[in-house]
């Protein structure tokens, strides 16, 4: 049952092989994920993160290893999971031709949400993430850091258990950033799980738990004060130098 699990997310041996390249994108990854946390991944361009998230939504099969979310197999579950699963994806998933509110009903309706429910949801939604007056808006006519807003509240329409965001905070104005990481922890705060990917590993210190990610590798969990303790290190970044010994892993 989906409300006992142990862990939002638990990953096991996963691998990733791209048949085009042939490319090792993720190599024998494990991961725990606890109900509650807030988890980075963090790793460089290339290191697989995006190929990750898109398994563990089930997006993509991986190539062996085994996926469960909320106590749920992947893909085995899918269906039942994504009830309980949110996604803003790294590319926009939002329709660009669509306005904010077309965008986020179309969500919702996917969800299969009521009318009333969904209204009411949405308005939450449009108000803390200040978007409520850009609702008539096309999506095009956006910018970047709104068209963000958007795919979050697309992601989080149906109250999911738990959420990916796939580079969320990335090359956005640092005072929206403060904003997410604000909103991230109440939402943890209402019991939500959140995952998020970014290659800016400085982003992480604010997270609970932190994977680093290389070459398709973990190769290094724990929280921001353990990791920089573990290695002498003042930032994530620091961490993340010490680990790859002058090594570069270009993508
Ligand atoms: N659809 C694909 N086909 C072939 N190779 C891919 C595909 N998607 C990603 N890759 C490759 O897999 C590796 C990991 O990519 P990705 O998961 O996107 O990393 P990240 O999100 O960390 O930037 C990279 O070498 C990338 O070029
Ligand atoms: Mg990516």
């Amino acid at each position: 049952m989906s409300q006992a699990a142990e862990w939002a997310v638990e990953a096991l041996d996963l691998v990733k092989v791209y048949k085009e390249g042939n490319i090792l994108a993720v190599d024998r990854l494990n991961l725990k994920i606890g109900r509650g946390e807030i988890y980075a991944l963090i790793g460089a361009n290339g290191s697989g993160k995006t190929t990750c998230i898109n398994i563990l939504t089930g997006i993509l099969a991986p190539t062996t290893g085994v996926v469960k979310v909320l106590g749920m197999e992947m893909p085995r579950d899918r269906k039942t999971i994504s009830k309980y699963v949110g996604v803003a994806p790294q590319e926009y998933s939002v329709y660009h031709d669509l306005t904010v509110e077309q965008n986020v009903r179309f969500f919702g309706r996917l969800y299969g949400m009521s009318n009333n429910e969904l209204e009411r949801r949405m308005e939450e939604l449009l108000q803390i993430l200040r978007l409520d007056e850009r609702r008539r808006s096309v999506v095009a006519n956006l910018s970047g850091g709104m068209r963000r807003r958007v795919s979050i509240a697309c992601a989080l329409i149906h109250n999911p258990q738990l959420v990916f965001f796939d580079e969320a905070t990335v090359g956005i104005d640092p005072v929206l950033r403060a904003f997410f990481w604000e909103y991230f922890r109440s939402l943890k705060k209402q019991g939500l799980t959140i995952i998020l990917t970014s290659h800016v590993m400085d982003e992480a210190e604010k997270a609970d738990r932190i994977g680093l990610i290389r070459a398709g590798k973990l190769i290094e969990e724990g929280t921001p004060k353990q990791l920089k303790h573990k290695h002498g290190a003042d930032t994530i970044e620091e961490v993340f130098i010490k680990l790859s010994e002058g090594k570069i892993v270009d993508e």
